[in-house]
């Protein structure tokens, strides 16, 4: 039986025809010359692209071996004057406080808290512990991860108007299942901000380690700083405008795992005992009775499905359950459902 993998956010749609085609149809001086965008007076192919796409100056897009690296560089840039204060969420992807450890920075944590049917941010919280801290740098998440809630328009514009004094960083790696996010016009309103993407979720393109910044006017330290005089991964970057192309695609993705989180939301929900979140991001967070974890854990990887149990300080009874296909992901309801129905601690 083949396993399923559904514990790292991955994308198992895998990428559009056309990127594999870049692979089938690639010449050989995509991989031993250097780019020659600078001849044509710009940085890549790929920062030209998003920059059209975004309408921004191309300057101010910077490219990075996935918005991993580009968090890294944000730190790496911005947390290392006096104060050396990162905020983010209480909830959170575990490696934002380790970039902030690297460079002996504090992380300071701000509650995302649960609500009804999801998690959502608490922007009074936030705000009164921005005050009191006054950090260099705020990360916000939407959606975040592992909670999948997103900060609305209203209130990212809201600390906006008064984080003036910090880099704040939108990181949007997960944002393709909240297409009507207008934060990208923002960038160009907000010199401070820093929006990063990712090909990973969306466009499938995990293993090709690309992501994107859209940065403020008034970066210009990581602006000069992210520069590489050689260029990109060139290929890469073909595979990347490949996917932007193949919009009915990426489309069709995005609709088939609202669809499914919807799906997740009501057949987990029926099971006594658990409680499914709502999310936007590709995955859904579940809370579980702690003590069934071990055996749930064993049951499903019998069936061959592998889902992240979750074990943080203020996570520690949940698994994530990345959307997988349709197929895949009613695999795993049913397995769910099953274990629930024999179940006694
Ligand atoms: C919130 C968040 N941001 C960024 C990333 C990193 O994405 P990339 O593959 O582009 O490095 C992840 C990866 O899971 C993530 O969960």
């Amino acid at each position: 039986m083949e396993t399923v993998y559904l514990d790292r956010n991955e994308n198992n749609y895998g990428p559009s025809q056309e990127c594999q085609d870049v692979l089938k149809t690639a010449t050989p001086d995509l991989f031993y010359m250097y780019s020659t965008a600078y001849k044509e007076g710009y940085k890549s192919l790929l920062s030209n692209r998003l920059a059209n796409e975004f309408r921004i100056t191309e300057d101010r897009v910077l490219l990075g071996y996935g918005a991993e690296d580009l968090l890294k560089q944000v730190v790496q840039t911005y947390l290392n004057r006096k104060r050396k204060k990162l905020l983010i969420p209480d909830h959170s992807w575990w490696y934002y406080k380790e970039i902030s450890n690297e460079v002996k920075g504090t992380s300071i944590e701000y509650p995302i808290v649960e609500g009804k049917d999801s998690y959502e941010y608490d922007i009074n919280k936030l705000m009164e512990i921005y005050e009191n801290e006054n950090p260099e740098v705020v990360f916000l998440a939407s959606p975040n991860n592992p909670t999948g809630n997103s900060i609305s328009d209203e209130q990212l514009t809201y600390v906006l108007d008064k984080m003036e004094n910090s880099i704040v960083v939108l990181d949007e790696a997960y944002w393709f299942s909240n297409n009507n996010s207008k934060a990208t016009a923002l960038v160009n309103k907000y010199p401070n901000l820093i929006i990063i993407r990712t090909f990973s979720k969306l466009y499938a393109l995990a293993g090709i380690r690309i992501g994107y910044a859209l940065v403020g006017a008034g970066l210009k330290r990581i602006k000069k700083l992210s520069n590489r005089y050689l260029g990109y991964s060139r290929i890469s970057e073909k595979i990347a405008i490949a996917a932007m192309d193949s919009v009915n695609y990426y489309n069709d993705i995005a609709k088939k795992m609202t669809d499914d989180r919807e799906l997740y939301f009501t057949e987990l929900n029926k099971i006594d005992g658990l409680k499914a979140y709502k999310s936007d991001a590709n995955f859904v967070l579940v809370k579980v009775p702690k003590e069934s974890m071990n055996k749930l854990k064993e049951f499903l990887l019998k069936k061959g499905l592998v889902v992240k149990f979750m074990n943080e300080k203020l996570v520690n009874s949940h698994l994530r359950i990345s959307l997988g296909t349709q197929e895949q992901n009613r695999r795993v309801i049913n397995a769910i459902t099953e274990f629930y129905k024999t179940y006694s601690s």
